[in-house]
């Protein structure tokens, strides 16, 4: 898969994307990550991203014209182009399946007050959020969006079957179930006995319990 991302920040890439899973996804090449400069595609002395809001009101949205020049630079026919917005729809596991599922994304970033609507309007594909507050650049949210689509990449994770029981992943709607390591007593408490029995058609089903469990006590909202 290819990701392209445009940012104001692409120092703030290196690291979190450097680490890890998404790194070793990285060297293999299950992944081809580039991290683009906006300012590299604004073309006045100041190399100028920003501007006023016609109306007034507080702070700076970004211009049009430097927006445009990359995507349409950067953008391949298949490309799926995405803005990162807390106006977006809400990222979800579901959505990181299905983006894993296409070959080509580009995740565009704002800052200041976010984008000229033109933007939206004419270039974006798709509009993600990460959640319901607000941060100060696209930057974080497009990395959520990196990782999140990048493990569920068929070879990345050790074993794929590792995304398939997780949280958000199970069939039902839901959360995951509790899990425990050695040793099996730890300050007196004790690991549930089924899963220490062997019997896996027993601990399959305690599993589903649980997973039922957690999800009606801390995210019932999601079995709405
Ligand atoms: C300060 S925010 C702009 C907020 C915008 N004025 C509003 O009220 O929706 C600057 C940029 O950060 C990014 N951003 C901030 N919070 C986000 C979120 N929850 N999800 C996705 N992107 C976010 C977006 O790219 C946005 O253009």
């Amino acid at each position: 898969m290819k990701i392209d991302v445009l940012t104001l920040f692409p120092a703030m890439f290196a690291g979190p994307l450097d680490e890890s899973i998404i790194k070793r996804a990285r060297e293999a090449g299950l992944l081809d990550l580039r991290i683009h400069n906006l300012r590299d595609y604004a073309h006045d002395r100041h190399k100028t991203v920003d501007d006023r809001p016609f109306g007034g009101g507080p702070g700076m949205l970004l211009k049009p014209e430097p927006i445009f020049e990359a995507v349409e630079a950067l953008r391949r026919e298949q490309t799926r182009v995405i803005l990162l917005s807390p106006a977006g729809r809400p990222f979800r596991q579901s959505i990181a399946r299905e983006l894993a599922g296409c070959d080509d994304l580009m995740l565009v970033t704002g800052h200041y007050e976010g984008f000229d609507e033109r933007v939206r309007e004419q270039l974006a594909d798709d509009e993600l959020s990460i959640g319901d507050y607000v941060l100060t650049n696209g930057a974080l949210p497009a990395m959520v969006v990196v990782d999140a689509v990048t493990r569920l990449l068929p070879g990345v994770l050790g074993d794929d079957d590792s995304a398939k029981e997780e949280s958000f992943s199970l069939g039902v709607p839901g959360l995951e179930y509790p899990q425990y390591t050695r040793p099996a007593e730890f300050r007196g408490m004790k690991v549930p006995e089924v899963l220490l029995s062997g019997n896996h058609a027993e601990i399959a089903k305690w599993r589903a319990e649980q997973a039922r469990r957690q999800t009606r006590e801390r995210r019932p909202d999601l079995l709405t």
